[in-house]
């Protein structure tokens, strides 16, 4: 229940209209006080009288009810105290009846919003920097799906480029069908290595590379074979984790999609007069706009990572209509898509202001960065495994007797990873660390498991009261109740800011005050009906927290 707009619609306070009464009405800065505060000084102008005053008569005349039980006037402002036990008993109604679906809402109204996320490159390793856009992607796409929109998660495949040239050579020279078979991604990055290297000493190699690009290109049957089955291969790995992050797509169209769509968008790009030459390469002049040039096509008549994007996003508004268009990807690429967008724009595309990009920063591992050049990576697959081993010998030492101690190490430790790559804000820079992720004590998702655990032991004791009725509602208690009853709109705002990072940290929080209330207040040795509340509290939490968390991907062990 919305109880600002209850409120507002009850006040009368001058010529304000019952808008501008919730626009100002604000939290007070503590619970002491009230929940709402209505400041009175912008009335006094208007109403010729004190801010004291005015609060005074505004509260004199507010009709309190069960819903409102406290008004009151202190220095200009007028205080209002929700009644505790309606508080509680809607909000736990409202959990309890939802269930699963609490939290979600239909502010989309179905409207289309495509999702560019994971994008990840044909034959390249899936490494640790694809963590992100990966797990951000996906909760996106969870997230609006749940508050009424109709996502489209796209993995724009990096299939196009002139270094599949470069892996048919190496492959060609030093491959094998059974070593690339049996190593997968590795094998295949480990010959992409070797070719940087003995590139640098016979440059020939890069001409032979090329080649076998056009190759590609022209449809030549032999390098097109070799190339799906890089293909293929790549899918396959990338395929295992996504399965276990949970990651879903509708569309797989990659780069080389585009190869037929691009020649219309340079004619309209020509027509419109937006394209010149310049040392015989075809680009957009961004300089009034203070960026460097927009390359549409190379001098060697090739299209680039900008023409695939620019077709792409025309391909996307015709065939899904979008009501926006998210790029989830590095910041790295900010001038790119800046660039871009701005080119679309140019072009008269009106909805070039519905693209939007998605920056997040960088993930690093304690141990040093990488470089897919040099050969030098940490493969996600890598990461995800070890964080699943060391679950799995955590919860053998905590738990041994558990069953299922392989499944829960694989739901704890896959967590640990989604959520250490989203508890905070996307765009920071941040240091994955195993113990940190790890830590049962932390802000972690194992931290969150574990409270959920201890919650359904609690549920398996006391068992879920059908009637539940609160009176003397301790603060601990209420404070519960309150985080409970604020999930819906920490999604809204979640995904107007496009930050998941604040649907962790709302599980945390959560979390920390249900152990609170656990510790401090008893639940199974309560009277009957201070226990039954206390359950239906501790189911509400429950089916909160799981709600959360399976919104970024992650599952919650009946026991730990
Ligand atoms: N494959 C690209 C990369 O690894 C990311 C693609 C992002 N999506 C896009 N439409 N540009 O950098």
């Amino acid at each position: 229940m919305d109880f600002k707009r209850y409120i507002a619609g009850k006040i009368k306070a001058g010529d304000l209209s019952e808008g501008e009464i919730y626009d100002l009405l604000a939290l007070p800065p503590n619970t002491e006080m009230g929940d709402f505060a209505l400041p009175c000084f912008r009335l006094a102008k208007t109403m010729r009288r004190s801010p004291a005053l005015i609060a005074e008569e505004i509260a004199a005349a507010y009709p309190k009810d069960e819903i409102v039980s406290g008004v009151s006037a202190v220095n200009g402002y007028v205080n209002f105290r929700i009644d505790r036990a309606f508080w509680a008993k809607e909000t736990l109604e409202r959990v309890l009846s939802e269930g699963e679906r609490y939290g979600s809402s239909d502010e989309g109204a179905g409207r289309v919003v495509c999702i560019d996320y994971s994008s990840v490159n044909i034959a390249k390793p899936f490494h640790i920097g694809h963590l992100s856009t990966t797990v951000l992607g996906s909760a996106l796409y969870k997230l609006h799906r749940f508050l009424g929109y109709k996502p489209v998660g796209i993995n724009h495949l990096g299939d196009y480029g002139t270094q599949f040239g470069k892996l048919i050579s190496a492959y060609k020279r030093w491959g094998s069908k059974e070593e690339v078979e049996k190593g997968g991604l590795r094998a295949l990055n480990a010959l992409y290595v070797r070719f940087h290297e003995e590139a640098e000493k016979d440059g020939s190699l890069n001409d032979e590379a090329r080649a076998f690009f056009k190759k590609i290109e022209d449809k030549d049957e032999e390098s097109l074979a070799l190339f799906e089955w890089f293909k293929e291969l790549t899918l396959k790995e990338v395929g295992r984790i996504y399965d276990l992050l949970d990651v879903h797509f509708d569309s797989w169209a990659g780069e080389s999609f585009y190869n037929d769509k691009m020649a219309p968008v340079i004619e309209e790009l020509e027509q419109k007069g937006l394209l010149v030459e310049s040392e015989g390469a075809k680009i957009v002049d961004l300089e009034a706009y203070g960026m460097p040039p927009c390359i549409i096509l190379r001098s060697d008549g090739a299209s680039l990572y900008a023409t695939r994007d620019i077709a792409a996003a025309i391909y996307r508004k015709k065939t899904y209509d979008f009501y926006k268009c998210l790029y989830v990807v590095a910041y790295q690429q900010n001038l790119h898509f800046k660039q871009f967008f701005k080119v679309l724009e140019l072009m008269g595309k009106e909805w070039a202001k519905d693209l939007v990009h998605v920056a997040y920063g960088m993930v690093s591992l304690e141990d040093g960065s990488m470089s897919t050049r040099k050969g030098k990576v940490v493969y996600l697959s890598d990461v995800i495994d070890k964080c699943v081993s060391k679950a799995l010998s955590i919860i053998t030492e905590k738990n041994p007797a558990l069953e299922n101690k392989e499944e829960t190490a694989k739901t704890v430790g896959v967590g640990a990873v989604i959520f250490g790559a989203l508890y905070n804000s996307k765009i920071k820079d941040i240091t994955f660390s195993y113990d940190k992720v790890l830590n049962f004590e932390g802000e972690t998702s194992c931290y969150v498991q574990y409270t959920c655990a201890r919650a359904n032991s609690v549920l398996e004791k006391g068992g879920v009261p059908e009637v539940y009725e609160a009176d003397d509602i301790c603060p601990q208690e209420f404070e519960l109740v309150k985080t409970l009853a604020d999930f819906p709109s920490v999604l809204k705002d979640a995904l107007a800011k496009y930050e998941p990072s604040l649907v962790a940290r709302y599980a945390v929080d959560l979390a920390q005050r249900y152990n609170k209330f656990y510790f401090d207040c008893n639940i199974l040795g309560a009277e009957e009906k201070e226990r039954n509340f206390r359950l239906a509290l501790t189911k509400a939490t429950l089916t909160t927290l799981k709600n959360a968390l399976s919104l970024l991907g992650i599952g919650v062990p009946e026991k730990m």
